[in-house]
């Protein structure tokens, strides 16, 4: 695995040059010049390390909670995707508050504790966001250098377009020419054809005026459905870890230490009375002792939207009240902090099918000699289904403006090329929330709200690092919400109804069978309905009205040093799987650093 090991014997007999990366934070040389601490090793924190320490003459320290992404197969493996988390030894394990719209149901929210961070255990959905998005994003920041247009050549710097496992004609499922072919994070197009493919472009060409086919979902317009592009490479799991990380690892000034969670900011001084926060203390448990190192030019906090607002309000960086209510003297009132928080609430919706001359994830799961043949193919030359882990089409589809939620509801999206629904069609039965039957094979088509008008919030529980804070990110919680979630399980009963499906469907299943009229399709909802894992918002840039935290550097106002890089950044949620939003993020800060510091 280590992608320094072969020029290893050339470079033996100099002096050690190689990152170092230590296992616990009482190996780190904490009187080390450091000019960067980048805090979490996630889409951002990894994107940014590799970044600024691509000057030989910085020093970088990365640090990061969790474990090395290195040698663990459910991690490289893209069908075992799912087997990561909820509870395991990859997983923060956090829970949200009872959630009010959800039947007060308390819902498991996953965020990845290793390398590459969420980026080594999410589904590999990778999506830019539409234009749309990116231009609100430049408006409600007044930063040009957000917008769509600005941002295409960041897109084109980190992306790195690969055939897909199965080396098929992709002609018609992307348009290359909108992408990069030489970044250092790789995706592809699906590479193993499922039984349902044909079904759901059948589906668009009988039924295009609700569900248009479209050819590349990341060029600008995100309606329609079409091809998914995922972060998989050859077959295996690309992360901001295998990207940005294990190819650099010959890089003498990027340390990384492992097992090493940030629990305190630390002032360090202040200038023209701003206090400057250039000292990150940090431990490997609530028991152990802790370390503190100091860096010389900025810390950049990439602990994700749940760790990073913990770790300023910890620090004495956020709601003064709420601060004080839990001894932490307030240095800088910052009431945006946890703030905002937003999500998408993703519900599974079954329908039974007819099991001859097929088959589904449910025959796979169910059947250990399927199971074992299929690892068998990917073990020996990374092919075969085991190469898929998500839906290999994405559908996104607009609340229709005529809709009569919008006579008493202002549109939460950003614009007509975004979308306010997706759908995720799955050849199986695949819930997190719905146990899977113990007979029968199955469709699950997701429906998720990916505009919603709700917002939610994280606020402490206590000053003591290692207690999680309260998370709550109101799933479902407006009036708009629900309405497009009802809307969209109602069109995915015109979607399969469409003739494309016929002999194959054979009936809905699980509870869809009984939700017809509105408030049937709520109860359905609330009693179904949980997280696709897209928290966003929560130490936000400045936008128009609202309590924006950061500057739009992510420069964090009222302090000298900081900068947070991360998916807490942006004011609104994107309408899209959220990974490709935090690397052309922190690719495109990892470049305002520099400039700042040259
Ligand atoms: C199960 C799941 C499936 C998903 N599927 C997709 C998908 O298909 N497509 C998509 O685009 N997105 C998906 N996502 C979301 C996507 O992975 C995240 O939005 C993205 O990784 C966020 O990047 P980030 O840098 O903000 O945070 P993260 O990638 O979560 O990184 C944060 C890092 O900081 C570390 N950390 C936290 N606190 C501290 C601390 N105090 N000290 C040190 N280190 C700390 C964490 O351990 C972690 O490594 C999924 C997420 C999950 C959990
Ligand atoms: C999450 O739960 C798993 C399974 O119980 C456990 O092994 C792991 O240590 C937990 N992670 C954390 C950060 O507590
Ligand atoms: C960090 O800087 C502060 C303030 O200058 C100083 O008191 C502290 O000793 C420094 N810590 C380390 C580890 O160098
Ligand atoms: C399980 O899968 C194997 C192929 O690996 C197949 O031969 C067998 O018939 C399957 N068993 C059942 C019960 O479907
Ligand atoms: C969904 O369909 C039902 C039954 O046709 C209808 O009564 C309801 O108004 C529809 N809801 C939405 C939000 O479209
Ligand atoms: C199931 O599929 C088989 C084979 O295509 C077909 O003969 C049969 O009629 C189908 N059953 C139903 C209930 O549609």
């Amino acid at each position: 695995m280590l992608q320094w090991s072969s020029s290893f014997a050339l470079l033996a007999c100099l002096p050690a040059v190689f990152a170092k990366t230590y296992s616990d934070p009482s190996q780190v040389p904490t009187t080390k010049k450091y000019d960067y601490v980048v805090i979490g090793a996630g889409a951002g924190g990894a994107t940014v390390a590799a970044r600024l320490s691509e000057n030989s003459g910085v020093n970088v320290l990365l640090i990061e909670a969790g474990i090395s992404h290195q040698g663990i197969a459910s991690v490289e493996i893209p069908f075992l995707d799912s087997s990561n988390a909820p509870n395991t030894y990859l997983d923060w394990n956090y829970t949200t508050t009872p959630q009010t719209s959800l039947n007060n149901r308390v819902i498991q929210y996953p965020r990845g504790k290793l390398l590459g961070g969420s980026t080594s255990i999410n589904f590999m959905g990778y999506n830019r966001g539409s234009q749309n998005f990116w231009d609100r994003i430049a408006r409600v920041t007044g930063d040009k250098g957000w917008s769509w247009s600005s941002l295409q050549p960041y897109f084109k710097k980190l992306e790195r377009l690969t055939p897909p496992a199965d080396h098929h004609n992709t002609n018609g499922q992307i348009n290359p020419s909108a992408h990069g072919t030489s970044g250092p994070l790789g995706f592809s197009l699906p590479g193993y054809t499922l039984p349902i493919d044909s079904r759901i472009i059948g589906t668009t060409k009988e039924l295009p005026s609700q569900f248009p086919f479209s050819l590349d979902q990341n060029a600008g317009t995100q309606i329609g459905w079409g091809w998914t592009q995922s972060t998989i490479v050859d077959g295996s799991r690309e992360s901001s870890a295998t990207a940005y990380l294990d190819p650099n690892a010959n890089r003498g000034n990027l340390d990384i230490v492992l097992n090493a969670q940030a629990t305190k900011l630390i002032q360090t001084g202040s200038q023209g009375g701003v206090p400057t926060f250039l000292g990150v203390q940090f431990a490997q448990s609530a028991s152990s002792p802790r370390f503190a190192v100091n860096a010389t030019k900025e810390v950049i906090v990439s602990a994700g939207a749940v760790g990073s607002p913990h770790l300023l309000m910890l620090s004495g960086i956020g709601p003064a009240s709420q601060l004080q209510s839990h001894g932490i003297k307030p240095i800088v009132n910052a009431p945006g902090v946890g703030q905002n928080l937003q999500d998408h609430a993703l519900l599974s919706n079954f329908w039974s099918v007819n099991s001859t001359g097929t088959f589904t994830i449910d025959d796979i799961i169910r059947n250990s000699s399927l199971f074992n043949d299929l690892m068998s193919d990917w073990q020996k030359d990374k092919m075969g289904m085991f190469v898929v882990g998500n839906p290999n089409q994405l559908g996104w589809e607009r609340v229709p403006s005529n809709a009569p939620i919008f006579r008493s509801t202002q549109d939460p999206s950003s614009g007509p090329l975004s979308p306010h629904i997706e759908y995720l069609p799955f050849n199986g039965w695949i819930s997190f929330v719905n146990p899977m039957p113990s007979s029968g094979n199955y469709l699950t088509i997701f429906t998720a709200v990916v505009a919603p008008a709700a917002r939610g919030s994280i606020t402490l529980t206590s000053s003591d690092p290692f207690t999680y804070p309260n998370i709550n990110p109101n799933l479902l919680g407006s009036e708009f919400d629900r309405y497009a979630m009802r809307y969209a399980i109602n069109a995915t009963r015109a979607f399969t109804a469409a003739s494309a499906w016929k002999g194959w469907i054979l009936g809905e299943a699980g509870d869809l069978a009984n939700a017809h009229t509105d408030a049937e399709l709520d109860a359905y909802a609330a009693a179904n309905t949980a997280t696709i894992f897209h928290p966003t918002g929560t130490v936000s840039m400045q936008y128009t009205g609202g309590n924006g935290v950061l500057n739009s550097d992510l420069t964090v106002k009222g302090v000298n040093g900081l900068r947070v890089v991360d998916l807490s950044v942006l004011p609104y949620i994107p309408e899209a799987h959220p990974q490709g939003a935090v690397y052309v993020l922190a690719e495109r800060v990892s470049d305002l650093i520099k400039a700042s510091h040259h």
